[in-house]
């Protein structure tokens, strides 16, 4: 999708974008409301702007978790979920799914707030969550309507698959099942088949080695109706700057600022990316 940024035909064509100097879209991709382009082999001028005006290091972070709990209590669509964490796994190299991060519990609530002012429709809508960990994020998205597949690595199912059954009992909207999926690795046909209509992902962008494999992923999920969502914690600009960087080659990027998140879920230390394939 070079040609324009909103596929319903509100966005505007990307050299009109770059003569116009306009930076703000009403909409990209699936999603209907404002949306900041960073440009193109801008990525290292957006992690100076992110830095400069989110002033990151400033702010406290975990302060929507409680990682030292078993359970982290969250409401969310008329509902009181209750995620179970594994707070003695944080300290096994390499795990991180195993308690809850700030930037679930924003794109979960993001996505509620959105999904009220219909900026976001879920109902019937195919979802892939890359990452899930606990689940947080997949559970709010099968409670507002959608068909979602929560993914992660294969050793990290087991708690995932208990967070979706303790809160997705009685009448859910949606559906969910879980998966194994590894980042960069062939896709089973039930994923590809239809292509998924958003692919969704809270603080995945963290480790360098798996930058280029999330990609590869991110890349395979995408057809050209497919809206990416990505929520990732301000921890590592050289991290993020490389992600951006290697994304801007096969996306066009959008950063969905804090006035339309959820009024209670705003953290300085979170961003909230939007990226459709070229
Ligand atoms: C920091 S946690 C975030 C968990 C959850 N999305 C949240 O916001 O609370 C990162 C997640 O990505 C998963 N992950 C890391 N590397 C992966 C890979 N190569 N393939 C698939 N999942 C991976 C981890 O197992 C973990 O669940």
């Amino acid at each position: 999708m070079l040609s324009e940024y909103s596929k319903d035909g509100g966005g505007k064509g990307e050299e009109e974008l770059e003569e116009s100097e306009m930076l703000e879209v009403e909409g990209l991709g699936l999603y209907k409301g404002k949306v900041r382009i960073v440009r193109s082999e801008e990525a290292a001028e957006e992690i100076m702007l992110l830095w400069g005006l989110q002033q990151p290091i400033l702010s406290k972070h975990n302060v929507f978790v409680h990682q030292s709990s078993p359970q982290l209590h969250i409401d969310a669509c008329g509902r009181s979920l209750s995620i179970l964490q594994s707070p003695s796994s944080l300290g096994t190299p390499g795990v991180t799914g195993a308690v809850m991060w700030d930037s679930g519990v924003v794109l979960g609530k993001f996505l509620e707030h959105a999904v009220e002012c219909r900026k976001v429709l879920l109902q019937e809508k195919k979802v892939v969550e890359l990452g899930s960990g606990c689940g947080l994020v997949g559970c709010i998205t099968a409670l507002l309507g959608a068909d979602v597949v929560l993914t992660d690595l294969p050793d990290r199912l087991r708690l995932l698959k208990k967070n979706v059954v303790a809160n997705l009992y009685g009448d859910v909207r949606g559906s969910a099942i879980v998966k194994e999926l590894t980042w960069g690795d062939d896709l089973d046909q039930d994923l590809h088949y239809p292509l998924p209509d958003y692919v969704l992902g809270s603080d995945v962008i963290y480790s360098e080695q798996a930058v280029m494999d999330l990609l590869a992923t991110l890349l395979d999920l995408c057809g050209t109706h497919t809206t990416v969502m990505l929520a990732g914690e301000l921890r590592n600009d050289a991290i993020l700057e490389y992600f951006l960087e290697a994304a801007l080659k096969d996306f066009i990027v959008g950063c969905i600022n804090q006035e339309q998140w959820h009024p209670d879920y705003r953290s300085q230390r979170v961003v909230i990316y939007i990226m459709v394939k070229k």
